[in-house]
């Protein structure tokens, strides 16, 4: 069975409640798609927003981060069962961003994205190297750490629903897109280290996604590519124009 192309926004921190209804009203005509998934990740507070706009069309709303404990003394965070109960499908964990500005490590992602799969969200778990490690040649060793961690503990059934995005950090919001044989082999060393966990059906079913300036331009280049599923997108998709990433084939 082919893999479906996604389509994913994260909007990171960006848009008001408002705007999101407004934007969101847009995006659902130029989104229209019956080839491609598109999800959209939005800031928690944008989430009963997105989730009303969206009612209906062929966007799927998601979080862009949460917490692996159930509930209690936390102040600031959001629990899994809250995305669940306000309607949200699917959540980014382990953002370079979040990495970076709030010391996740590949422990917590582990934990959220064990978490998120016991309530049934599906973790968009993302995975990375610098423009140091890259120019160092450890990028395919350290993206291999990443998502075998990441993924410790996961069984073979849910790591197929698992979404992993490959978003090497020096091509985040830089306009610096990595080449798409460059984003092809470490997607395909992705895969291939899905295979050696998990064996061909894994390998062949997991999606695995490219992001980092990802735009309208360059979309059909990169998700023609054998191992690429699909890109999570940044800044590209705070605008109607996302469509044009959604309809790439067009
Ligand atoms: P960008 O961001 O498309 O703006 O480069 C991608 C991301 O950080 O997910």
């Amino acid at each position: 069975m082919a893999r479906k192309i996604l389509a994913a926004g994260n909007w990171k921190m960006n848009e008001t409640p408002s705007e999101t209804k407004a934007l969101i009203a847009e995006m659902v005509k130029t989104c229209a798609s019956d080839t491609v998934d598109v999800l959209l990740c939005v800031p928690a507070i944008d989430i009963p927003a997105a989730v009303e706009a969206a009612k209906g069309s062929n966007i799927q709303i998601g979080a862009e981060n949460m917490y692996f404990e159930e509930s209690g003394a936390f102040t600031g965070e959001i629990s899994p069962a809250m995305l669940v109960d306000a309607g949200v499908k699917y959540v980014i964990i382990g953002h370079s961003e979040r990495r970076q500005y709030f010391a996740e490590t590949d422990q917590t992602v582990n934990k959220k994205v064990l978490k998120a799969l016991e309530h049934g969200l599906v973790p968009v778990m993302c995975c990375g190297e610098t423009l140091e490690q890259r120019e160092q040649g450890v990028t395919m060793d350290w993206i291999r750490q990443q998502v075998k961690i990441g993924l410790n503990g996961v069984t073979p059934e849910d790591a197929k629903k698992v979404i992993i995005a490959y978003e090497p950090i020096w091509a985040i919001g830089t306009g610096k897109t990595a080449t798409s044989d460059q984003a092809e082999e470490v997607c395909k060393g992705i895969r291939d280290l899905l295979r050696e966990l998990y064996g061909d059906d894994v390998a062949e079913t997991t999606r695995v996604l490219y992001g980092g300036s990802v735009k309208p331009a360059n979309a059909a280049e990169l998700f023609a590519k054998e191992d690429i599923d699909g890109g999570l997108v940044g800044g590209a998709s705070l605008k109607a124009s996302f469509g044009d990433i959604v309809n790439y084939a067009k």
